[in-house]
């Protein structure tokens, strides 16, 4: 965890709301983000495994058109999973520092399991595209050789490479599952004041019950997004997808069917929900945003009824709409929580900070805080000067006068004494602070003053 606390910086309450702010935008780029990969990864592993059906280069072709749709370039990867998500530590780092908890921690690993998962899902995209070649090549050749031993050949190839790449779908996926589970026990972590103690029972945080309720939600709301999303990409007006009637007709069956199947699944996940919201975390918004994620679910699964029943796609637009305002909505739901739980250890931030930002200042010298111009003088000036007579320093009442009314010059110089008169030695430097020379310059001109009168 230490590193984690260098990148903590005392924060003022201002601060702090804008962090929680940062965070709520964090979330609502890298969930959806999540939610899409986790799920085409699934229903393209499902679709390239389903076979025997005569269907098969379909089914490849949804496969690898579901893993090209999220891993289209890898500026992708950065912008809405990994630089969110170093945001996201670094936002929880801050906002939860001094509580011990182990937030941000979840979340590193969280990041670590999302680079590996990206590393073998876009091996998993490459080596589809290479296969895909392969096959295109191969098949005229096979054809014209009409040679067994060479179709032999060929499929044994063909199954090996098909194994290794099932692999790294495989893998890709396992630790795509690892990484949103983090990011759920992270979030869900921040949201129980009682469990940011140093070390609370390690299951208790790994396995609670809001966690996998929360879990389970996010891989529905995936799966239910990645097909709206795919409904929306294929048959959106002008969209520029191509594909015989056959084709388009299994993405469109499949789209519709599991969008509406998984959406109808998400309001009992919301429901349950509410029920294992820590109670230092609830809020009448919760019930809110949850009240109104509920009633445009309907709206949306009505959408994709009416487009079953009807056979037409109309909606489309509508329903992605409609979904992006569903996540939003969830998402601001637990920001709420969030800001709920916090609330308390706020105000121990703000006293930190408080005495932090006391203490810098204290060390630039700009501090407001009164300091005795007397007592400067009487510790600091008093062995070399006097008023009326030579000391180690010539007297004041020689001095100051040039000084009356140019107080910024005489602070200027007790700050950096510069070479003045021949008769006397250098003045060393007193190394004081701003507001001490001040002081101590306000206390020895006003003295001079009083003498002579
Ligand atoms: C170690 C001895 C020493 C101490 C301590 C010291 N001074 Fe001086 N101060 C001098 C000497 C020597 C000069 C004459 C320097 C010159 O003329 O070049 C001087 C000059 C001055 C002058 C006159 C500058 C001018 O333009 O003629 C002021 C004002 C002054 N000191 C203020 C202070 C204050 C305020 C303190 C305490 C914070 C202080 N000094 C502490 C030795 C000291």
């Amino acid at each position: 965890m230490d590193f984690l606390d260098k990148i903590v910086l005392p924060q003022s309450a201002n601060h702090m709301e804008l962090l929680r702010g940062l965070l709520t935008i964090t979330f609502i780029i890298l969930i959806p983000y999540l939610s899409i990969l986790t799920g085409s990864t699934i229903y393209s592993i499902l679709y390239l495994k389903k076979k025997k059906t005569g269907k098969e280069s379909l089914y490849f072709k949804f496969a690898k058109e579901l893993i090209d749709m999220v891993t289209l370039n890898k500026s992708m990867a950065f912008g809405f999973g990994i630089i969110p998500l170093i945001t996201a530590v670094f936002c929880y780092a801050q906002l939860l520092d001094k509580t011990g908890s182990y937030v941000a921690y979840h979340l590193t690993v969280s990041l670590i399991f999302l680079i590996a998962a990206l590393l073998f899902l876009y091996t998993y995209k490459y080596a589809f595209h290479l296969k895909d070649i392969f096959r295109f090549i191969s098949s005229d050749k096979i054809k014209e050789s009409n040679d067994e031993s060479i179709e032999d050949e060929f499929e044994k190839y063909s199954s090996t490479a098909d194994r290794t790449f099932n692999k790294f779908a495989g893998w890709g996926l396992l630790f795509l599952l690892i990484a949103d589970y983090k990011l759920i026990n992270a979030i869900q972590l921040a949201l129980n004041p009682q469990k940011w103690a140093p070390n609370p029972s390690f299951l208790s945080v790994w396995f609670s019950v809001p966690v996998i309720v929360n879990f389970i939600t996010l891989l529905i709301a995936s799966l239910a997004v990645t097909a709206i999303v795919v409904l929306y990409i294929y048959f959106r007006p002008n969209s520029n997808f191509k594909g015989n009637d056959e084709y388009l007709n299994i993405v469109k069956n499949f789209s519709l069917k599991s969008g509406l199947l998984f959406t109808l699944f998400i309001p009992i996940d919301i429901l349950l929900n509410i029920v294992v919201v820590p109670s230092a975390a609830l809020n009448a918004n919760i019930f809110l945003f949850s009240l109104i994620a509920l009633i445009l679910i309907l709206i949306a699964c009505n959408f994709l009824y009416v487009m079953i029943k009807e056979g037409n796609l109309k909606y489309v637009p509508s329903t992605l709409f409609v979904f992006i305002l569903i996540f939003a909505f969830l998402i601001v739901k637990d920001q709420f929580a969030f800001e709920t739980a916090s609330s308390k250890h706020f105000a121990v931030l703000e006293n930190n900070y408080e005495q932090h930002s006391k203490n810098l200042k204290e060390k630039l010298g700009v501090i407001s805080e009164k300091v005795s111009g007397k007592d400067i003088f009487n510790g600091r000036c008093i062995a070399c000067h006097s008023f009326d007579h030579k000391v180690v320093g010539p007297p004041y009442n020689e001095t100051l006068p040039q000084f009356e009314g140019k107080m910024d010059e005489l602070v200027d110089f007790i700050l950096n004494p510069r070479k003045i008169n021949k008769d006397y030695p250098i003045m060393p430097n007193q190394g004081l602070k701003p507001n001490e020379a001040r002081a101590v310059a306000e206390y020895i001109m006003s003295v001079y003053k009083e003498n002579k009168k």
